[in-house]
């Protein structure tokens, strides 16, 4: 049978994964696919480093530019992680005609529009179906399956080890660190877990599709992002006393004319929803097109197999792909706008304050929301002991300025005893 080389850049998490499982799957894949998928040459970092996927020795090279210059390589996957180096690795499997296969999200979110630039003016095909939600096939069916509707909104949970971190404060009552700790074990977690919890993984995710669907490149400058790491069991706590869960969302949107909007943050979304019950490793994204209406994906978003099967997918349909293919990955259009002002994006929001327990206290941070045209929606106060308080506001839909604009009054107010904290609410209007 007529073998396509593929040469694996990384033999970590994801690429020792891929080895495995293209060995475990080989005579099903041969049969499918009508050619044999044949690891040719592995680069990895450290050459002494002990593997648990176990491969010949004489793959190996600690020189990535070998991987890609070799003859008996056809196809290069990038699975290194990083900026730089892959950047110049795929740069240079482009230039030498050879397709490309990556999961590097940071690397498309940041120079996505020169890598496709350069794949369409050398005609090459770029795949990366593994750069989103892990094992969830969201890239084919934003870009294949929902090539006849305008996308009205993406709403998802999108980073694996961040679920898995508010799953397990929820559940187990583990704290913060515990629960990164074993995210990490499990090969869920960055090389940098800082991108996890900043929220800049799922950020770099949801720019890819973010510009998948309106077919412009978004700038990341114009995403808003905030991460998980000022939510508190407290908090977790609260939200489910007003009948939320608390999960890390990205949102997409674009409005009527054409606007788009992008942001990550940890948001309290209603607990009959179904992304509320998503929990541990698992990704979900609610997909909403204009023909088809409402869809829903769910599946392990991070970890070794999971990765491993995008990976497979995208190389079965590289060895498919013709010399003549036009669409290289990424067709840019010019039929939405740009991205909304982060200042005018309107939400809802969740507001917790520590403040003193005396009279009068509530009529003033009322009153400072009032200043800012800022309304509550609900309120709680649980019963305190001391000398302080808690206030948890439920407020109306609010453009972040405004907002912004109320926490600062909110602060100047001496009777206000700490930072307060503010998370964002969805209530899933297309
Ligand atoms: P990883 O476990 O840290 O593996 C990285 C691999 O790349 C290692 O084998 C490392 O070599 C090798 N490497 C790094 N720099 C290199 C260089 N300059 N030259 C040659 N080899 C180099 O990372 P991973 O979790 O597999 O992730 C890989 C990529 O997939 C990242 O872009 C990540 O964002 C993405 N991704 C990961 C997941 C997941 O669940 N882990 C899911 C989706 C996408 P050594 O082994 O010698 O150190
Ligand atoms: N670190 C990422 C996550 C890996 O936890 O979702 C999958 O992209």
């Amino acid at each position: 049978m007529k073998q396509i080389g593929i040469g694996l850049a990384g033999f970590g998490t994801v690429g020792a994964g891929v080895f495995k499982n293209l060995a475990k799957n080989r005579a099903l894949l041969s049969e499918r696919l009508g050619v044999e998928l044949a690891v040719r040459r592995v680069a990895v970092r450290d050459l002494k480093k002990a593997r648990s996927v176990e491969a010949p020795a004489d793959l190996f090279t600690d020189d990535w530019k070998k991987v890609v210059d070799d003859p008996a390589v056809q196809i290069v996957v990038e699975l290194m992680g990083g900026i730089d180096e892959p950047l110049a690795l795929i740069t240079r499997a482009i230039e030498a005609g050879k397709i490309v296969v990556t999961g590097n999200k940071a690397l498309l979110a940041e120079h996505g529009k020169e890598i496709f630039d350069l794949a369409a003016a050398k005609n090459v095909p770029v795949f990366f179906e593994a750069a989103v939600a892990g094992g969830i096939p969201i890239i084919k069916a934003v870009r294949e399956s929902f090539v006849g509707n305008h996308i009205l909104s993406i709403h998802g949970i999108i980073n694996g080890t961040t679920n898995y971190i508010l799953t397990r404060m929820t559940d187990a009552g583990l704290d913060y660190a515990e629960a990164l700790a074993e995210a990490q074990a499990q090969g869920y977690a960055e090389a940098d877990p800082t991108l996890d919890v900043n929220g800049w993984d799922a950020a770099h995710k949801a720019i890819i599709l973010a510009s998948l669907a309106y077919g412009t490149w978004i700038c990341p400058k114009k995403v808003f992002v905030e991460g998980i790491e000022h939510v508190t069991a407290r908090d977790i706590a609260f939200a489910k006393i007003l009948g939320y869960r608390i999960k890390l969302l990205g949102i997409i949107k674009a409005d009527a004319s054409g606007e788009i909007e992008v942001r990550v943050h940890p948001t309290l979304i209603p607990e009959k929803h179904v992304l509320a019950s998503v929990n541990g490793v698992y990704n979900a994204l609610c997909v909403h097109g204009d023909v088809v209406g409402e869809t829903l994906f769910y599946g392990r978003g991070a970890g070794q197999d999971p990765t491993a099967s995008a990976v497979i997918a995208d190389l079965a349909e590289a060895a498919c792909a013709s010399a003549t293919r036009r669409d290289c990955g990424f067709m840019p259009h010019g039929l939405y706008g740009d991205c909304k002002a982060l200042d005018a994006i309107t939400c809802q929001y969740y507001l917790r304050i520590p403040v003193d327990d005396k009279p009068g206290v509530l009529a003033q941070v009322a009153g400072a929301l009032g200043a800012s045209n800022v309304g509550i929606s609900s309120m709680i106060q649980p019963e305190s002991a001391g000398e302080q308080a808690e206030l948890i506001l439920m407020l109306h839909d609010a453009t972040h300025a405004q907002v912004r604009n109320a926490i600062e009054r909110i602060q100047s107010l001496a009777c206000v005893k700490g930072a307060p904290l503010l998370l964002r609410v969805e209530n899933f209007a297309a």
